[in-house]
């Protein structure tokens, strides 16, 4: 096929598919929480929360955060200890930290801006202004700004590149330069049609085509076009879909060879001393920077003494250690193990950074996921309740 044919092939493509996405988000959208507004505040929050994190998932920390923090102000405000145990469980994160960063820049340059006398202090609309803020690159800044103002602003993410590799049937790997390019191209050649398009029937005057287009391609990627066992038989767009029509879609996208996972393996310490354990708070610039947990320490060794770890971290030996839990939580690419052994009624000499709290008091803080499993083990346990 000559260039300029393919060409009017592929916009003649492009132009069929916009009211068809359009249509099958109108009957199928999920009413998800931040769908039922318009503050670019939530939509922006819902959109950190989603990064590498299912909507079933983000659901509740979403509803949460909202109530605490309904503000760019509260967020920027709010203690980072409260910002911290908002996101426990939610992981990554830094995502959090730059988060309560962007805020306060808002609310900072909202300072140099009065309207009657009064500071302002607004999300941003533009573009630029939106990617300039900490924690938002490409993806979020185009879905934030198409989410919340409408704007043509294009998204690739995991799941459109799932859609958009299937339906144009590119086997090329999306993380290669030109292939990432293409696939960025016709995500904004959606979108920017989406914003030509005329409001169609039952829809109110403001339309969203923007708005819905880029979500169409999210939902899709989420509900049909799935990893595994893509449901093509529903697909509103299997009679353009190249995978669909040439049986590829098991094949696409070509993410390449998966890098393989690490084995990591902790010993954790829950210690007792008259009914206060011990906790410390992780450093800055380290995985889980700010949390909490219980003292411990990598091994690489199989058969891992207990024991002598505990006195290399302590400097004495432990009166009493009992095996308590076993934890396994996987982490980016690392598959970690933490074996918990109970110290209970221990005698320590105090230690620097390291803290004695009550369960109550445990509770309260921000723990990172597997501590967090072992202060319920510890609180289960009867060896502290002796
Ligand atoms: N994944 C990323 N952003 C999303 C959104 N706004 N709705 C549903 N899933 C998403």
């Amino acid at each position: 096929m000559r260039a300029d044919s393919k060409i009017k092939t592929e916009n003649s493509k492009l132009a069929r598919l916009v009211p068809l996405l359009l249509d099958w988000f109108a009957q199928n959208a999920r009413d998800l929480p931040w769908r039922r507004t318009q503050d670019p505040y939530a939509i922006w929050i819902s959109e950190i929360m989603l990064q590498q994190t299912q909507v079933k998932t983000v659901i509740p920390f979403w509803e949460r955060w909202m109530k605490e923090l309904p503000t760019i102000t509260a967020a920027a405000q709010a203690p980072s200890a409260k910002v911290h145990k908002l996101w426990e469980g939610l992981g990554y994160y830094t995502r959090v930290r730059n988060l309560q960063k962007a805020a306060q820049q808002i609310v900072e340059s909202g300072k140099r801006k009065t309207e009657n006398g009064d500071a302002v202090c607004r999300f941003p609309e533009k573009f630029d202004e939106v990617l300039a803020l900490p924690g938002i690159g490409r993806y979020t800044a185009g879905a934030i700004c198409s989410i919340a103002f409408n704007q043509p602003t294009p998204i690739l993410d995991g799941n459109v590149i799932r859609v958009l590799t299937r339906i144009f049937g590119i086997a090329e790997n999306p993380k290669e330069k030109l292939t990432n390019a293409r696939l960025w191209e016709l995500a904004e050649a959606l979108v920017g049609r989406a914003a030509l398009c005329p409001s169609r029937r039952d829809e109110a005057a403001a339309t969203c085509h923007c708005s819905h287009l880029n979500q169409s391609l999210m939902e899709l990627g989420a509900l049909v076009c799935t990893p595994r066992q893509a449901q093509c038989e529903i697909c509103p767009v299997n009679k353009l879909c190249v995978a669909f029509k040439e049986n590829r879609t098991e094949e696409l996208p070509n993410l390449g060879k998966r890098e393989a996972a690490t084995a990591r393996r902790f010993i954790a310490f829950v210690i007792e001393q008259r009914g206060r354990f011990l906790v410390r708070q992780r450093p800055a610039g380290v995985v889980n920077a700010h949390l909490w947990e219980f003292p411990n320490t990598e091994t690489a060794s199989a058969k891992p003494d207990a024991r002598a770890m505990f006195k290399e971290l302590f400097g004495i030996a432990p009166a009493d250690i009992q095996p308590l839990c076993t934890v396994k939580h996987s982490i980016t690419r690392y598959r970690i193990t933490v074996e918990a052994f109970a110290i209970p009624g221990a005698a320590l000499p105090r230690k620097a950074g390291a803290f004695w709290k009550t369960p109550a008091q445990v509770r309260q803080l921000a723990l990172a996921a597997a501590h967090k499993k072992l202060a319920s083990a510890a609180a289960k346990s009867i060896l502290f309740h002796r």
